[in-house]
């Protein structure tokens, strides 16, 4: 180490004990690190921040786009970036972008949102309803994008105050496709987290308060797969079954068959779900078909249930096919709906999550979840490197209880907005002043010159 380096470090350390001007400015004072989350959520409740995200929500909930064609969504989210003078890599995942706050040097710490609407009519009759026929933000991403955005603003705006937490890199994270189509698993595999320490992301959820989140170390959400089936038989006249093979009757016992996998393969305490949700064959009162096709999903908490699981979903259709006489084809979809991993919150960044959310709205307000088997595409950077996924709170008693998640009547409570950008911000900010080592700096660097 050279004689600089020293003095480099020795100045680095001084600049974290003292109490030097720099450090007394709007975020760093005497409590340092534990002011940090109110004051980014006084920020974001200011109307230079808060009017900025609901215009950037509203005009996004107008002009809704599905999976792989956010290309409006990401051009408007570019010219953002463009404006505060972010730089960003496009595109990535077809309409994927990937913004960069800080110095470019380790450490980085990712905070993401998705980008994608939903294939429905909006039902809702407001100001700001989808102008287009048939798709709606009815999972709130338009409020994600907003927020993350937010943060963004924030981050960038008051960079040098943060100077002791931007010696590291903050990465923004706009991934396309979260509704079925694997846009993260799309975006991971493009390289985005190469040397990234850790990713954070959210959801907006009317299940929980205003002024809370909600969620828990470990598994959170389950692993999840889509399966359709095609039953084929020989159709013919509904009074002479004998003349016929039954792919009716056959998909019937297929389905009971399905359900004794949970109810007698897998063990009770391990959570496991097998549902079909598609059935479709025949067009007559009195004519057998030829086939019959079910679709539905399967779930389960590990990798190694999941796909036992997945395994015998097909040993059963096609063996239990077969008993009727009936031939069965068994399709996965696992290229154009990529199996999603389980979500696993990391356990040292549910402690950095716990005390970060509790500075900023009290212990009491960051409440514990039970796993759910629904799924989330987070899972694919979480399974590549720590992740760490919670709910925002959106419901608000006085207004009453919102419609939920992917309803045609969803709506967002935009007064969460100001929290998902504050967490967003101060997760990322207090991540990196954690995570700085200026002796881990230095030696990386040595490395590098090797
Ligand atoms: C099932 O497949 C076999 C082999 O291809 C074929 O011979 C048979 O006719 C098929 N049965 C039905 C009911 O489609
Ligand atoms: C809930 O809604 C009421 C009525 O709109 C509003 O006055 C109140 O401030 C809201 N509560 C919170 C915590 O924002
Ligand atoms: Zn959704
Ligand atoms: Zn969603």
């Amino acid at each position: 180490m050279s004689s600089f380096t020293w003095v480099c470090l020795l100045f680095n350390l001084c600049m974290l004990l003292s109490s030097y001007p720099a450090l007394s400015d709007p975020f760093l004072g005497e409590k340092g690190l534990a002011e940090i989350p109110s004051k980014f959520l006084n920020l974001a409740k200011r109307p230079e921040i808060f009017e900025y995200m609901v215009k950037i929500r509203r005009s996004l909930h107008e002009n809704p786009e599905l999976g792989y064609e956010e290309f409006e969504t990401s051009r408007f989210i570019r010219n953002e970036l463009d404006g505060m003078g972010i730089p960003y890599k496009h595109p990535i995942a077809v309409t994927g972008i990937v913004g960069y706050i800080g110095t470019g040097n380790p450490p980085f710490v990712a905070i993401r949102a998705d980008m994608d609407a939903l294939a429905m009519q909006e039902a809702v009759e407001w100001e700001h309803k989808s102008k287009v026929p048939g798709k709606m933000h009815a999972c709130g991403h338009d409020a994600h994008v907003a927020m993350l955005l937010g943060a963004a603003k924030m981050l960038q705006e008051h960079r040098s105050d943060l100077e002791l937490a931007f010696q590291g890199t903050v990465i923004l994270v706009f991934q396309p496709a979260e509704e079925g189509g694997g846009g993260a698993k799309k975006m991971r595999d493009a390289g985005i987290l190469e040397n990234v320490d850790a990713i954070f992301g959210f959801h907006v959820s009317s299940s929980f308060p205003l002024g809370t989140v909600a969620t828990r170390a470990g598994p959170l959400m389950a692993a999840s797969g889509f399966f359709e089936a095609k039953i084929s038989g020989k159709g013919g006249h509904a009074a002479i079954p004998q003349h016929t093979i039954d792919p009716i009757l056959a998909s019937s016992n297929i389905i009971v068959s399905l359900q004794h996998l949970i109810s007698r393969e897998a063990d009770p305490l391990d959570s496991q779900v097998v549902t079909i949700a598609k059935f479709q064959g025949g067009h007559a009162f009195n004519v057998i078909p030829d086939s019959v096709t079910i679709a539905g999903t399967f779930r389960a908490f590990s990798q190694e249930s999941f796909m036992q699981l997945k395994h015998r979903i097909e040993e059963v259709i096609t063996l239990q096919a077969s008993v009727q006489r009936c031939n069965a084809s068994v399709n996965f979809y696992a290229d154009e709906k990529p199996f999603y991993p389980v979500t696993v919150n990391d356990k040292d960044l549910h402690k950095h999550f716990q005390k970060i959310a509790g500075h900023m709205l009290g212990d009491e307000n960051v409440k514990e979840v039970q796993p759910l088997m629904g799924a989330e595409d987070f899972s694919f950077f979480a399974e590549a490197i720590p992740g760490y996924f919670y709910y925002i709170g959106m419901f608000n008693e006085t207004e009453g209880q919102l419609a939920s998640g992917h309803s045609p009547y969803f709506k967002v409570n935009e007064d969460a907005l100001p929290y998902g950008a504050a967490l967003h911000a101060s997760i990322a900010a207090t991540y990196l002043l954690e995570h700085h080592s200026p002796i881990a700096t230095q030696k990386r660097s040595s490395h590098d010159e090797l």
